[in-house]
C-alpha cells in the first residue's frame, strides 16, 4: 500500500526537483513524506510525524539524524460497526480502532500534542510505552474534551511498543479501543521488506452476545470477567477480510506490526499456512527464527516477518481458535502470483484406504456397498452429526455464518437454487468470491472428506433446518457428481 504512495511521491519530488534546487526540496520533505520546516528546536530539525490508519504503515525513515518530530492525535468518541448489523461507541485515538501508527527513529525527540475532540464527553490521555517517564505521558496528557494538552519526550529505546488511554476506569478506555503502536526504528534502520502492515488485535464486551444487533453498550461485568463477546483484528468482525484483506504478491517480503491492545486476552498470533521467517519477539531486539505462532501480550507487540512463496488465501488468527471462529479474530491475507507445485502441491489424490486388505479394493467409494437406504428422517439425524463436526465452526450452529468470511447456510438462496452445485461444493472445495442472499463472500471452503451417504445425509438435514425449502439428496445423487469436473477452482485450507 504505502508502496505505491511512496512511489508517487517520489514521482512528485523528481518532478519538483527539475524546477527548484535541491537544497530548498530537501528543507521541506525526505523521500518518506516526513515534512521538515527550516527552524531547529534544541539543535534539531523540527519534522511531522507521519500518520497511518490500520492496516497502513508510515513510510520506513531515510533520514540519518535525529529530529524533533511533532505528532498531533485527536481523542474521538463514535459509534462505528462491529459486525454486521452491530454498532458500538467507540472511543479513539484518531477516528478509528487501533490508533494512528506512529514512526519515529531511535534518538527523536517526540512533541506530543494531543486534543481531546470537543464532542467527547469523557476526558482521556495517552500512555506510549515508548515513553521513560511516570505513567508514559499519561498525568502530562490528561485533556478534557475540548482542550489540547502538550508534552515531550525522548525516544530512548528501538521497539514496537503499544499505547493507549490511561483514564480511569482504565480497563474500560481501552476496551473501548483506545490503543495503538508506535514504532521506534532502530539509528540503522530495519531490513528492507517489500510491504508492511498494521494489525492489532482487541476484545470487546457487550450487553448482547455476539452478533446481538443494535447499538451495544459496554458491559463492565463480562470485561471484570474477561469474557469477551469479540475478540477482533483492526477494530471489528471482518476488518481484514473480503476486499480488505491485506494483499501480497508470490515472492514478495512481508512484515507485520502486530499489537494487541487487550484489555484482557493475550493473543496467540499465528497466520494459517506460512510460517513466520523472522520474529522480533515482543516488538524487541530478540530475533527468533521459523516460528509457527508467537505470543503477543495484552499491551504488547510483535514484529513478524515472512516471505510469501506460493499463492492463495492466507487466514489470519489468534489461534486460541474459537475467537477465530466465533468471535471475529480471523482476518485474511490473499497472495497472488504463480503456483510452485513442489512447495505446495493442492491435493494430488483422493483413492480409497482399506486397511483391511487388498479384498474388497475393487469397490469405488468405500461406503456405497455398505450403505443401506435411510429414510428422509433418518438422514436429517445422522446429517445433524456431520454437519456438527464438520460444518458448524465456519457456518456456526445457527447456519448463519460469519459475517464477511463464511457465508450462511440459512435461507439461502445459493443453496437452495441448485442442490448438485452444492454437492460440487462439499466434494471439492470452493474459493473466490459468491453471492449469497446479496452478499458476497470471498473464503475458502475446503472439500469435506466424506462418504457419498454422509455428504448426502448432511446436505438433506441443511435443507430441512435453518428456515431453508426443504429436499432430499441421496447416495446417488452425490456418487454422479463425483464424476463431474468442479465448476470452481480447488483450494485447501488448513489449521
Ligand atoms: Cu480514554
Amino acid at each position: 500500500m504505502f508502496k505505491f504512495k511512496t512511489k508517487v511521491l517520489v514521482t512528485v519530488i523528481s518532478a519538483a526537483l527539475a524546477m527548484v534546487s535541491c537544497a530548498q526540496v530537501a528543507e521541506k520533505s525526505a523521500s518518506n513524506g516526513e515534512k521538515k520546516d527550516a527552524s531547529l528546536v534544541n539543535g534539531l530539525p523540527v519534522i511531522q510525524g507521519v500518520l497511518t490508519q490500520a492496516p497502513n504503515v508510515p513510510p520506513p525513515i531515510t533520514r540519518s539524524y535525529a529530529a524533533k518530530v511533532v505528532i498531533n492525535m485527536e481523542t474521538q468518541e463514535k459509534v462505528m460497526r462491529m459486525a454486521d448489523g452491530v454498532d458500538y461507541m467507540f472511543w479513539t485515538f484518531g477516528g478509528q480502532v487501533p490508533g494512528q501508527f506512529m514512526r519515529v527513529r531511535e534518538g527523536d525527540e517526540i512533541e506530543f500534542n494531543l486534543s481531546n475532540s470537543p464532542d467527547s464527553k469523557m476526558p482521556h490521555n495517552i500512555d506510549l510505552h515508548a515513553v521513560t517517564g511516570p505513567g508514559g505521558g499519561a498525568a502530562s496528557s490528561f485533556t478534557a474534551p475540548g482542550h489540547t494538552s502538550k508534552f515531550s519526550f525522548k525516544a530512548l529505546n528501538p521497539g514496537l511498543y503499544v499505547y493507549h488511554c490511561a483514564t480511569a476506569p482504565v480497563g474500560m478506555h481501552i476496551g473501548n479501543g483506545m490503543y495503538g503502536l508506535i514504532l521506534v526504528e532502530p539509528k540503522a534502520g530495519l531490513p528492507k521488506v517489500d510491504r508492511e502492515y498494521y494489525v492489532m488485535q482487541g476484545d470487546f464486551y457487550t450487553k448482547g452476545k455476539y452478533g446481538e444487533a443494535g447499538l451495544q453498550p459496554f458491559d463492565m461485568e463480562k470485561a471484570i470477567k474477561e469474557q469477551p463477546d469479540y475478540v477482533v483484528f483492526n477494530g471489528s468482525v471482518g476488518a481484514l477480510n473480503g476486499d480488505k484483506a491485506i494483499t501480497a504478491k508470490v515472492g514478495e517480503t512481508l512484515r507485520l506490526f502486530v499489537g494487541n491492545g487487550g484489555p484482557n486476552m493475550v493473543s496467540s498470533f499465528h497466520v494459517i499456512g506460512e510460517i513466520f521467517d523472522k520474529v522480533y519477539v515482543e516488538g524487541g531486539k530478540l530475533e527468533n527464527n521459523h516460528v509457527q505462532t508467537t505470543l503477543v501480550p495484552a499491551g504488547g507487540s510483535a514484529i513478524t516477518e515472512f516471505k510469501v512463496d506460493v499463492p492463495g488465501t492466507f487466514i489470519i488468527v489468534d489461534h486460541s481458535i474459537f475467537r477465530a471462529f466465533n468471535k471475529g479474530a480471523l482476518g485474511m491475507l490473499k497472495v497472488t502470483g504463480p503456483e510452485d507445485k513442489v512447495i505446495y502441491s493442492g491435493k494430488q489424490a483422493d483413492t480409497v484406504y482399506l486397511p483391511e486388505g487388498s479384498a474388497t479394493q475393487s469397490i469405488a467409494n468405500p461406503a456405497a456397498a455398505a450403505a443401506k437406504t435411510l429414510t428422509k428422517d433418518e438422514q436429517i439425524a445422522q446429517g445433524k452429526n456431520g454437519y456438527e463436526s464438520n460444518c458448524l465452526a465456519c457456518h456456526q450452529a445457527n447456519g448463519e455464518g460469519i459475517p464477511h468470511a463464511f457465508p450462511p447456510l440459512a435461507k439461502s438462496d445459493f443453496l437452495n437454487a441448485d442442490h448438485n452445485r452444492a454437492i460440487g461444493i462439499l466434494l471439492h472445495g470452493r474459493s473466490g468470491p459468491i453471492t449469497v442472499n446479496g452478499e458476497t463472500y470471498d473464503s475458502v471452503m475446503p472439500a469435506i472428506a466424506l462418504n457419498n451417504e454422509q455428504i448426502a445425509n448432511v446436505l438433506t438435514y441443511v435443507l430441512n433446518s435453518f428456515g431453508n425449502n426443504g429436499g432430499q439428496v441421496t447416495g446417488a445423487q452425490v456418487e454422479k457428481q463425483r464424476k463431474v469436473a468442479p465448476s470452481a477452482e480447488k483450494s485447501d485450507v488448513h489449521g
